[in-house]
């Protein structure tokens, strides 16, 4: 333990340092104002205690003169997912893109109303497999820098573009990981979207359209993507994705259900606020998956060889088990990424791990600890 304090002690001294950057390799091409961004991160961050909820969840102006939608700049960076993309593009998260637990919990609070629990199960499993623990930095789209030095493989620190644990197949507006690009904008993909709201909600994106919808995004990946899979942890987002849009990017004055596709554009490709804007009317998180799940169930699992050999996973939880989601997702998700880590990496994995199991306090799952239990 005292040795990987004393690394990361040392890497944090060093930082202010160029004669250090020989071990950063991809830090050795950054120019001088890249390299005066990344230094100030490369320290260790004890991990902050998550917000708690808003005091006041009532409906307001979000896209306001403080947060104007702001070209990118070079380096900015952006990823798979049009909420944190759009709050970044509003200043509601730091601009270029990295950012901390904490950040993004206020943001999506603050943006979209997200409920709080939900909003930190959602942040701490993302940041777990995604993040860099050391300096609690992650970043919204692909792996950089910026975030600090990796800890040992085979974690990856690879930000929410990695396909692993959230990002994964059947997305509504990005492609298969198989099939090259799963975080930017696919217009074809969004063809999909307009069309089945065009057929089934009348020219709006509602709670009909998300089943159909779904159903054909799944249908459509077991017979192109050899390599699909849905299971824990990604089927609980993918049915989460499937709302969000009903839930959340619908203005919180307009009580009726049904997203406009001019406004769905505006979040999944232009990452903007619609003008005028105004949040969700009390806190609110994954209404209607199981409506959407309803109608048309499926078992978790994949094509296990080729095209059309979908399998049922029946060591993956379904969308009904959350503490079998949460277990398992420690046990063997975080653990393949971190076997055996040490030192300070290993109190502030556990640390997060405990932030995680907080926020599962209303499904009274019982605790796993695969690094002990002092932190
Ligand atoms: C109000 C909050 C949020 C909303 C409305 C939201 C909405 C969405 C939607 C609609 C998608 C699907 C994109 C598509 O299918 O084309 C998505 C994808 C994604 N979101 Fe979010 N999100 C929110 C918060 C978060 C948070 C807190 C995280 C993690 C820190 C996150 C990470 C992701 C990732 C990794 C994906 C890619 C998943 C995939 O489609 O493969 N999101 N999000």
């Amino acid at each position: 333990m005292f040795a990987s304090l004393l690394v990361y002690t040392l890497l944090a001294v060093n930082v202010f340092s160029a004669s250090a950057f020989p071990a950063y390799e991809s830090l050795a091409g950054l120019s001088r104002d890249e390299l005066d961004a990344v230094l100030p991160t490369l320290q260790s961050a004890v991990p902050q205690s998550p917000p708690g909820p808003l005091a006041n969840d009532k409906t307001k102006l979000i896209n306001d003169a403080a947060h104007p939608h702001l070209p990118l700049k070079d380096g900015d960076i952006r990823g798979p997912c049009p909420a944190l993309n759009t709050l970044a593009s509003h200043g509601y998260l730091p601009r270029n893109g990295i950012v901390t637990p904490t950040q993004i919990i206020n943001a999506v609070q603050e943006g979209f109303n997200l409920e709080n629990t939900f909003a930190r199960f959602l942040v701490f499993s993302t940041f777990l497999v995604n993040g860099n623990p050391i300096t609690g930095l992650m970043s919204i789209g692909g792996a950089t820098p910026l975030t600090g030095l990796n800890p040992p493989k085979p974690a990856t620190v690879g930000g929410l573009n990695s396909h692993n644990n959230c990002e994964g197949d059947t997305s509504m507006t990005r492609a298969d990981f198989f099939f090259g690009n799963n975080h930017d904008f696919n217009e074809t993909r969004f063809q999909h979207f307009v069309d089945y709201s065009n057929k089934f909600g009348a020219g709006k994106y509602n709670l009909t359209v998300a089943a159909e919808l779904r159903n054909f995004l799944h249908q459509d990946s077991l017979k192109n993507n050899p390599q699909f899979s849905l299971v824990s942890p990604r089927l609980f987002t993918a049915y989460g994705e499937s709302v969000f849009p009903i839930n959340v990017f619908i203005d919180g004055r307009q009580k009726d259900g049904q997203l406009d596709l001019t406004v769905a554009r505006g979040f999944f490709q232009l990452m903007q606020f619609p003008k005028d804007f105004h949040r969700h009317d009390g806190a609110i998180s994954n209404q209607g998956f199981d409506y959407v799940y309803n109608k048309y169930p499926i078992s978790p699992g994949a094509n296990t060889k080729g095209v059309n050999s979908y399998k049922a996973d029946l060591t993956s939880a379904t969308l009904f088990q959350p503490c079998l989601r949460y277990s398992s997702f420690v046990n063997n998700n975080i653990k393949a990424l971190y076997p055996n880590p040490t030192g300070l990496l290993r109190k502030n994995i556990n640390t997060y791990l405990q932030f995680l199991f907080e926020s599962t306090a209303a499904d009274n799952c019982e605790q796993v600890f695969p690094y002990g239990k002092d932190y």
